[in-house]
């Protein structure tokens, strides 16, 4: 029951909206989510992954400075479907009120919640003290949180890293100031911003930020999985509430799959080059629906060698599909590659 007592504490302390469920009710007891990829994790393909069992879903950063400025670009890579859910669009920028009044744009859009980027390394980004760029100064990325928090009715959730650098990782004590101004969600990626993408992802100090007793919010987990072995040995031994997939999920979306069916001790799907074939098609054939034949053929051009990484004398049809204009041209080359190379 939500007593009243219940309710008077949300009021004064500006949580959250009682009319919104919280981002703990939205998700099973473990998430298995699609991690957010700029560029990668669009509309389409995050339906993809849905399909193949993607609990969360998160959708590419946009900057807060072009949704407040209508930029039709950012807005089509948040535009979202129903089956989605339970889905976070996320933002990124540095200014309060350009992020305060992005999030009040957001929230019209009505996703499950939005997700704050402080964890982008990239020069373009964090130099200008956007993304992993506040881990610098972590009394600002408390106070631009809050800010959002506070002005929106809907569920707020954070990703960011360890720290800034090797000598300065305090993520267990700030993922508790977050969830004292309110968000109900951490993402953390097992790397300092001064590490990129570099090293290997320490989930140690995911560990421990989850042990905390202080802290009671969902903590995802997120860094190099890129087996399912690794996916059940990690989910295992730091007990978080879900794990993100980044990397290895492009190309290959039914790893979602594969993790569940291997916790269920089920066979995992072994697809094959005739089945792979048929999801980068089914992937092409959604882009053209969103975004136009042409597009869509360039936007895939990232996610060949993914799809068939592994297949033996890939390079001469890689080449074809990397220049590859029409639905047609591509069939035509998978089809042949599916000839010579079964
Ligand atoms: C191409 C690419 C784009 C990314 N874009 C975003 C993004 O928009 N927002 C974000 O929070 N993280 C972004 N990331 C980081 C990933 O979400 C994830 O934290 C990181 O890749 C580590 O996880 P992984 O080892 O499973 O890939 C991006 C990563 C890659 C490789």
């Amino acid at each position: 029951m939500f007593g009243l007592h219940r309710l008077e504490q949300i009021k004064e302390n500006n949580l959250f909206s009682p009319y919104n469920p919280m981002i703990k009710d939205l998700l099973p007891e473990f998430s298995l989510g699609l991690s957010p990829m700029d560029e990668i994790t669009t509309p389409e393909y995050r339906q993809i992954c849905k399909s193949y069992g993607a609990d969360v879903i998160f959708t590419e950063f946009v900057s807060s400075d072009a949704l407040i400025r209508d930029v039709e670009k950012s807005y089509k890579k948040i535009a979202f479907s129903q089956e989605e859910r339970p889905l976070a669009v996320q933002i990124f920028g540095n200014d309060e009120k350009a992020l305060v009044d992005a999030a009040l744009r957001v929230e019209e859009l009505k996703p499950d919640w939005i997700d704050i980027n402080w964890g982008c390394p990239m020069k373009r980004i964090a130099g200008k003290g956007a993304g992993s760029g506040i881990l610098q100064d972590i009394p600002r990325m408390i106070k631009l949180t809050k800010a959002v928090v506070d002005n929106v009715k809907i569920p707020v959730s954070v990703k960011t890293r360890l720290g800034y650098d090797e000598s300065d990782k305090p993520i267990v004590e700030t993922a508790e100031r977050l969830q004292d101004i309110g968000i109900q969600l951490i993402s953390i990626h097992g790397r300092t911003k001064t590490q990129m993408y570099r090293g290997q992802a320490d989930w140690t100090l995911i560990g421990k930020t989850k042990e905390n007793p202080r802290l009671s919010i969902p903590v995802f987990g997120n860094g190099d999985i890129d087996s399912v072995e690794k996916f059940i040995e990690y989910k295992e031994r730091y007990s978080l509430d879900g794990i993100l997939v980044g990397r290895h999920a492009i190309g290959n979306p039914y790893f979602f799959l594969q993790c569940k069916q291997a916790l269920k001790n089920e066979p995992v799907f072994n697809p094959s080059l005739q089945e792979k074939t048929e999801i980068c098609l089914r992937h092409l054939h959604l882009s053209a629906q969103i975004n136009g034949e042409e597009r869509a053929c360039t936007v895939m051009r990232k996610f060949y060698p993914r799809y068939f990484l592994g297949v033996r004398n890939f390079k001469p049809y890689k080449l074809k599909l990397l220049v590859s204009k029409t639905i047609e041209e591509v069939e035509q080359i998978l089809s042949q590659m599916q000839a010579d190379c079964n």
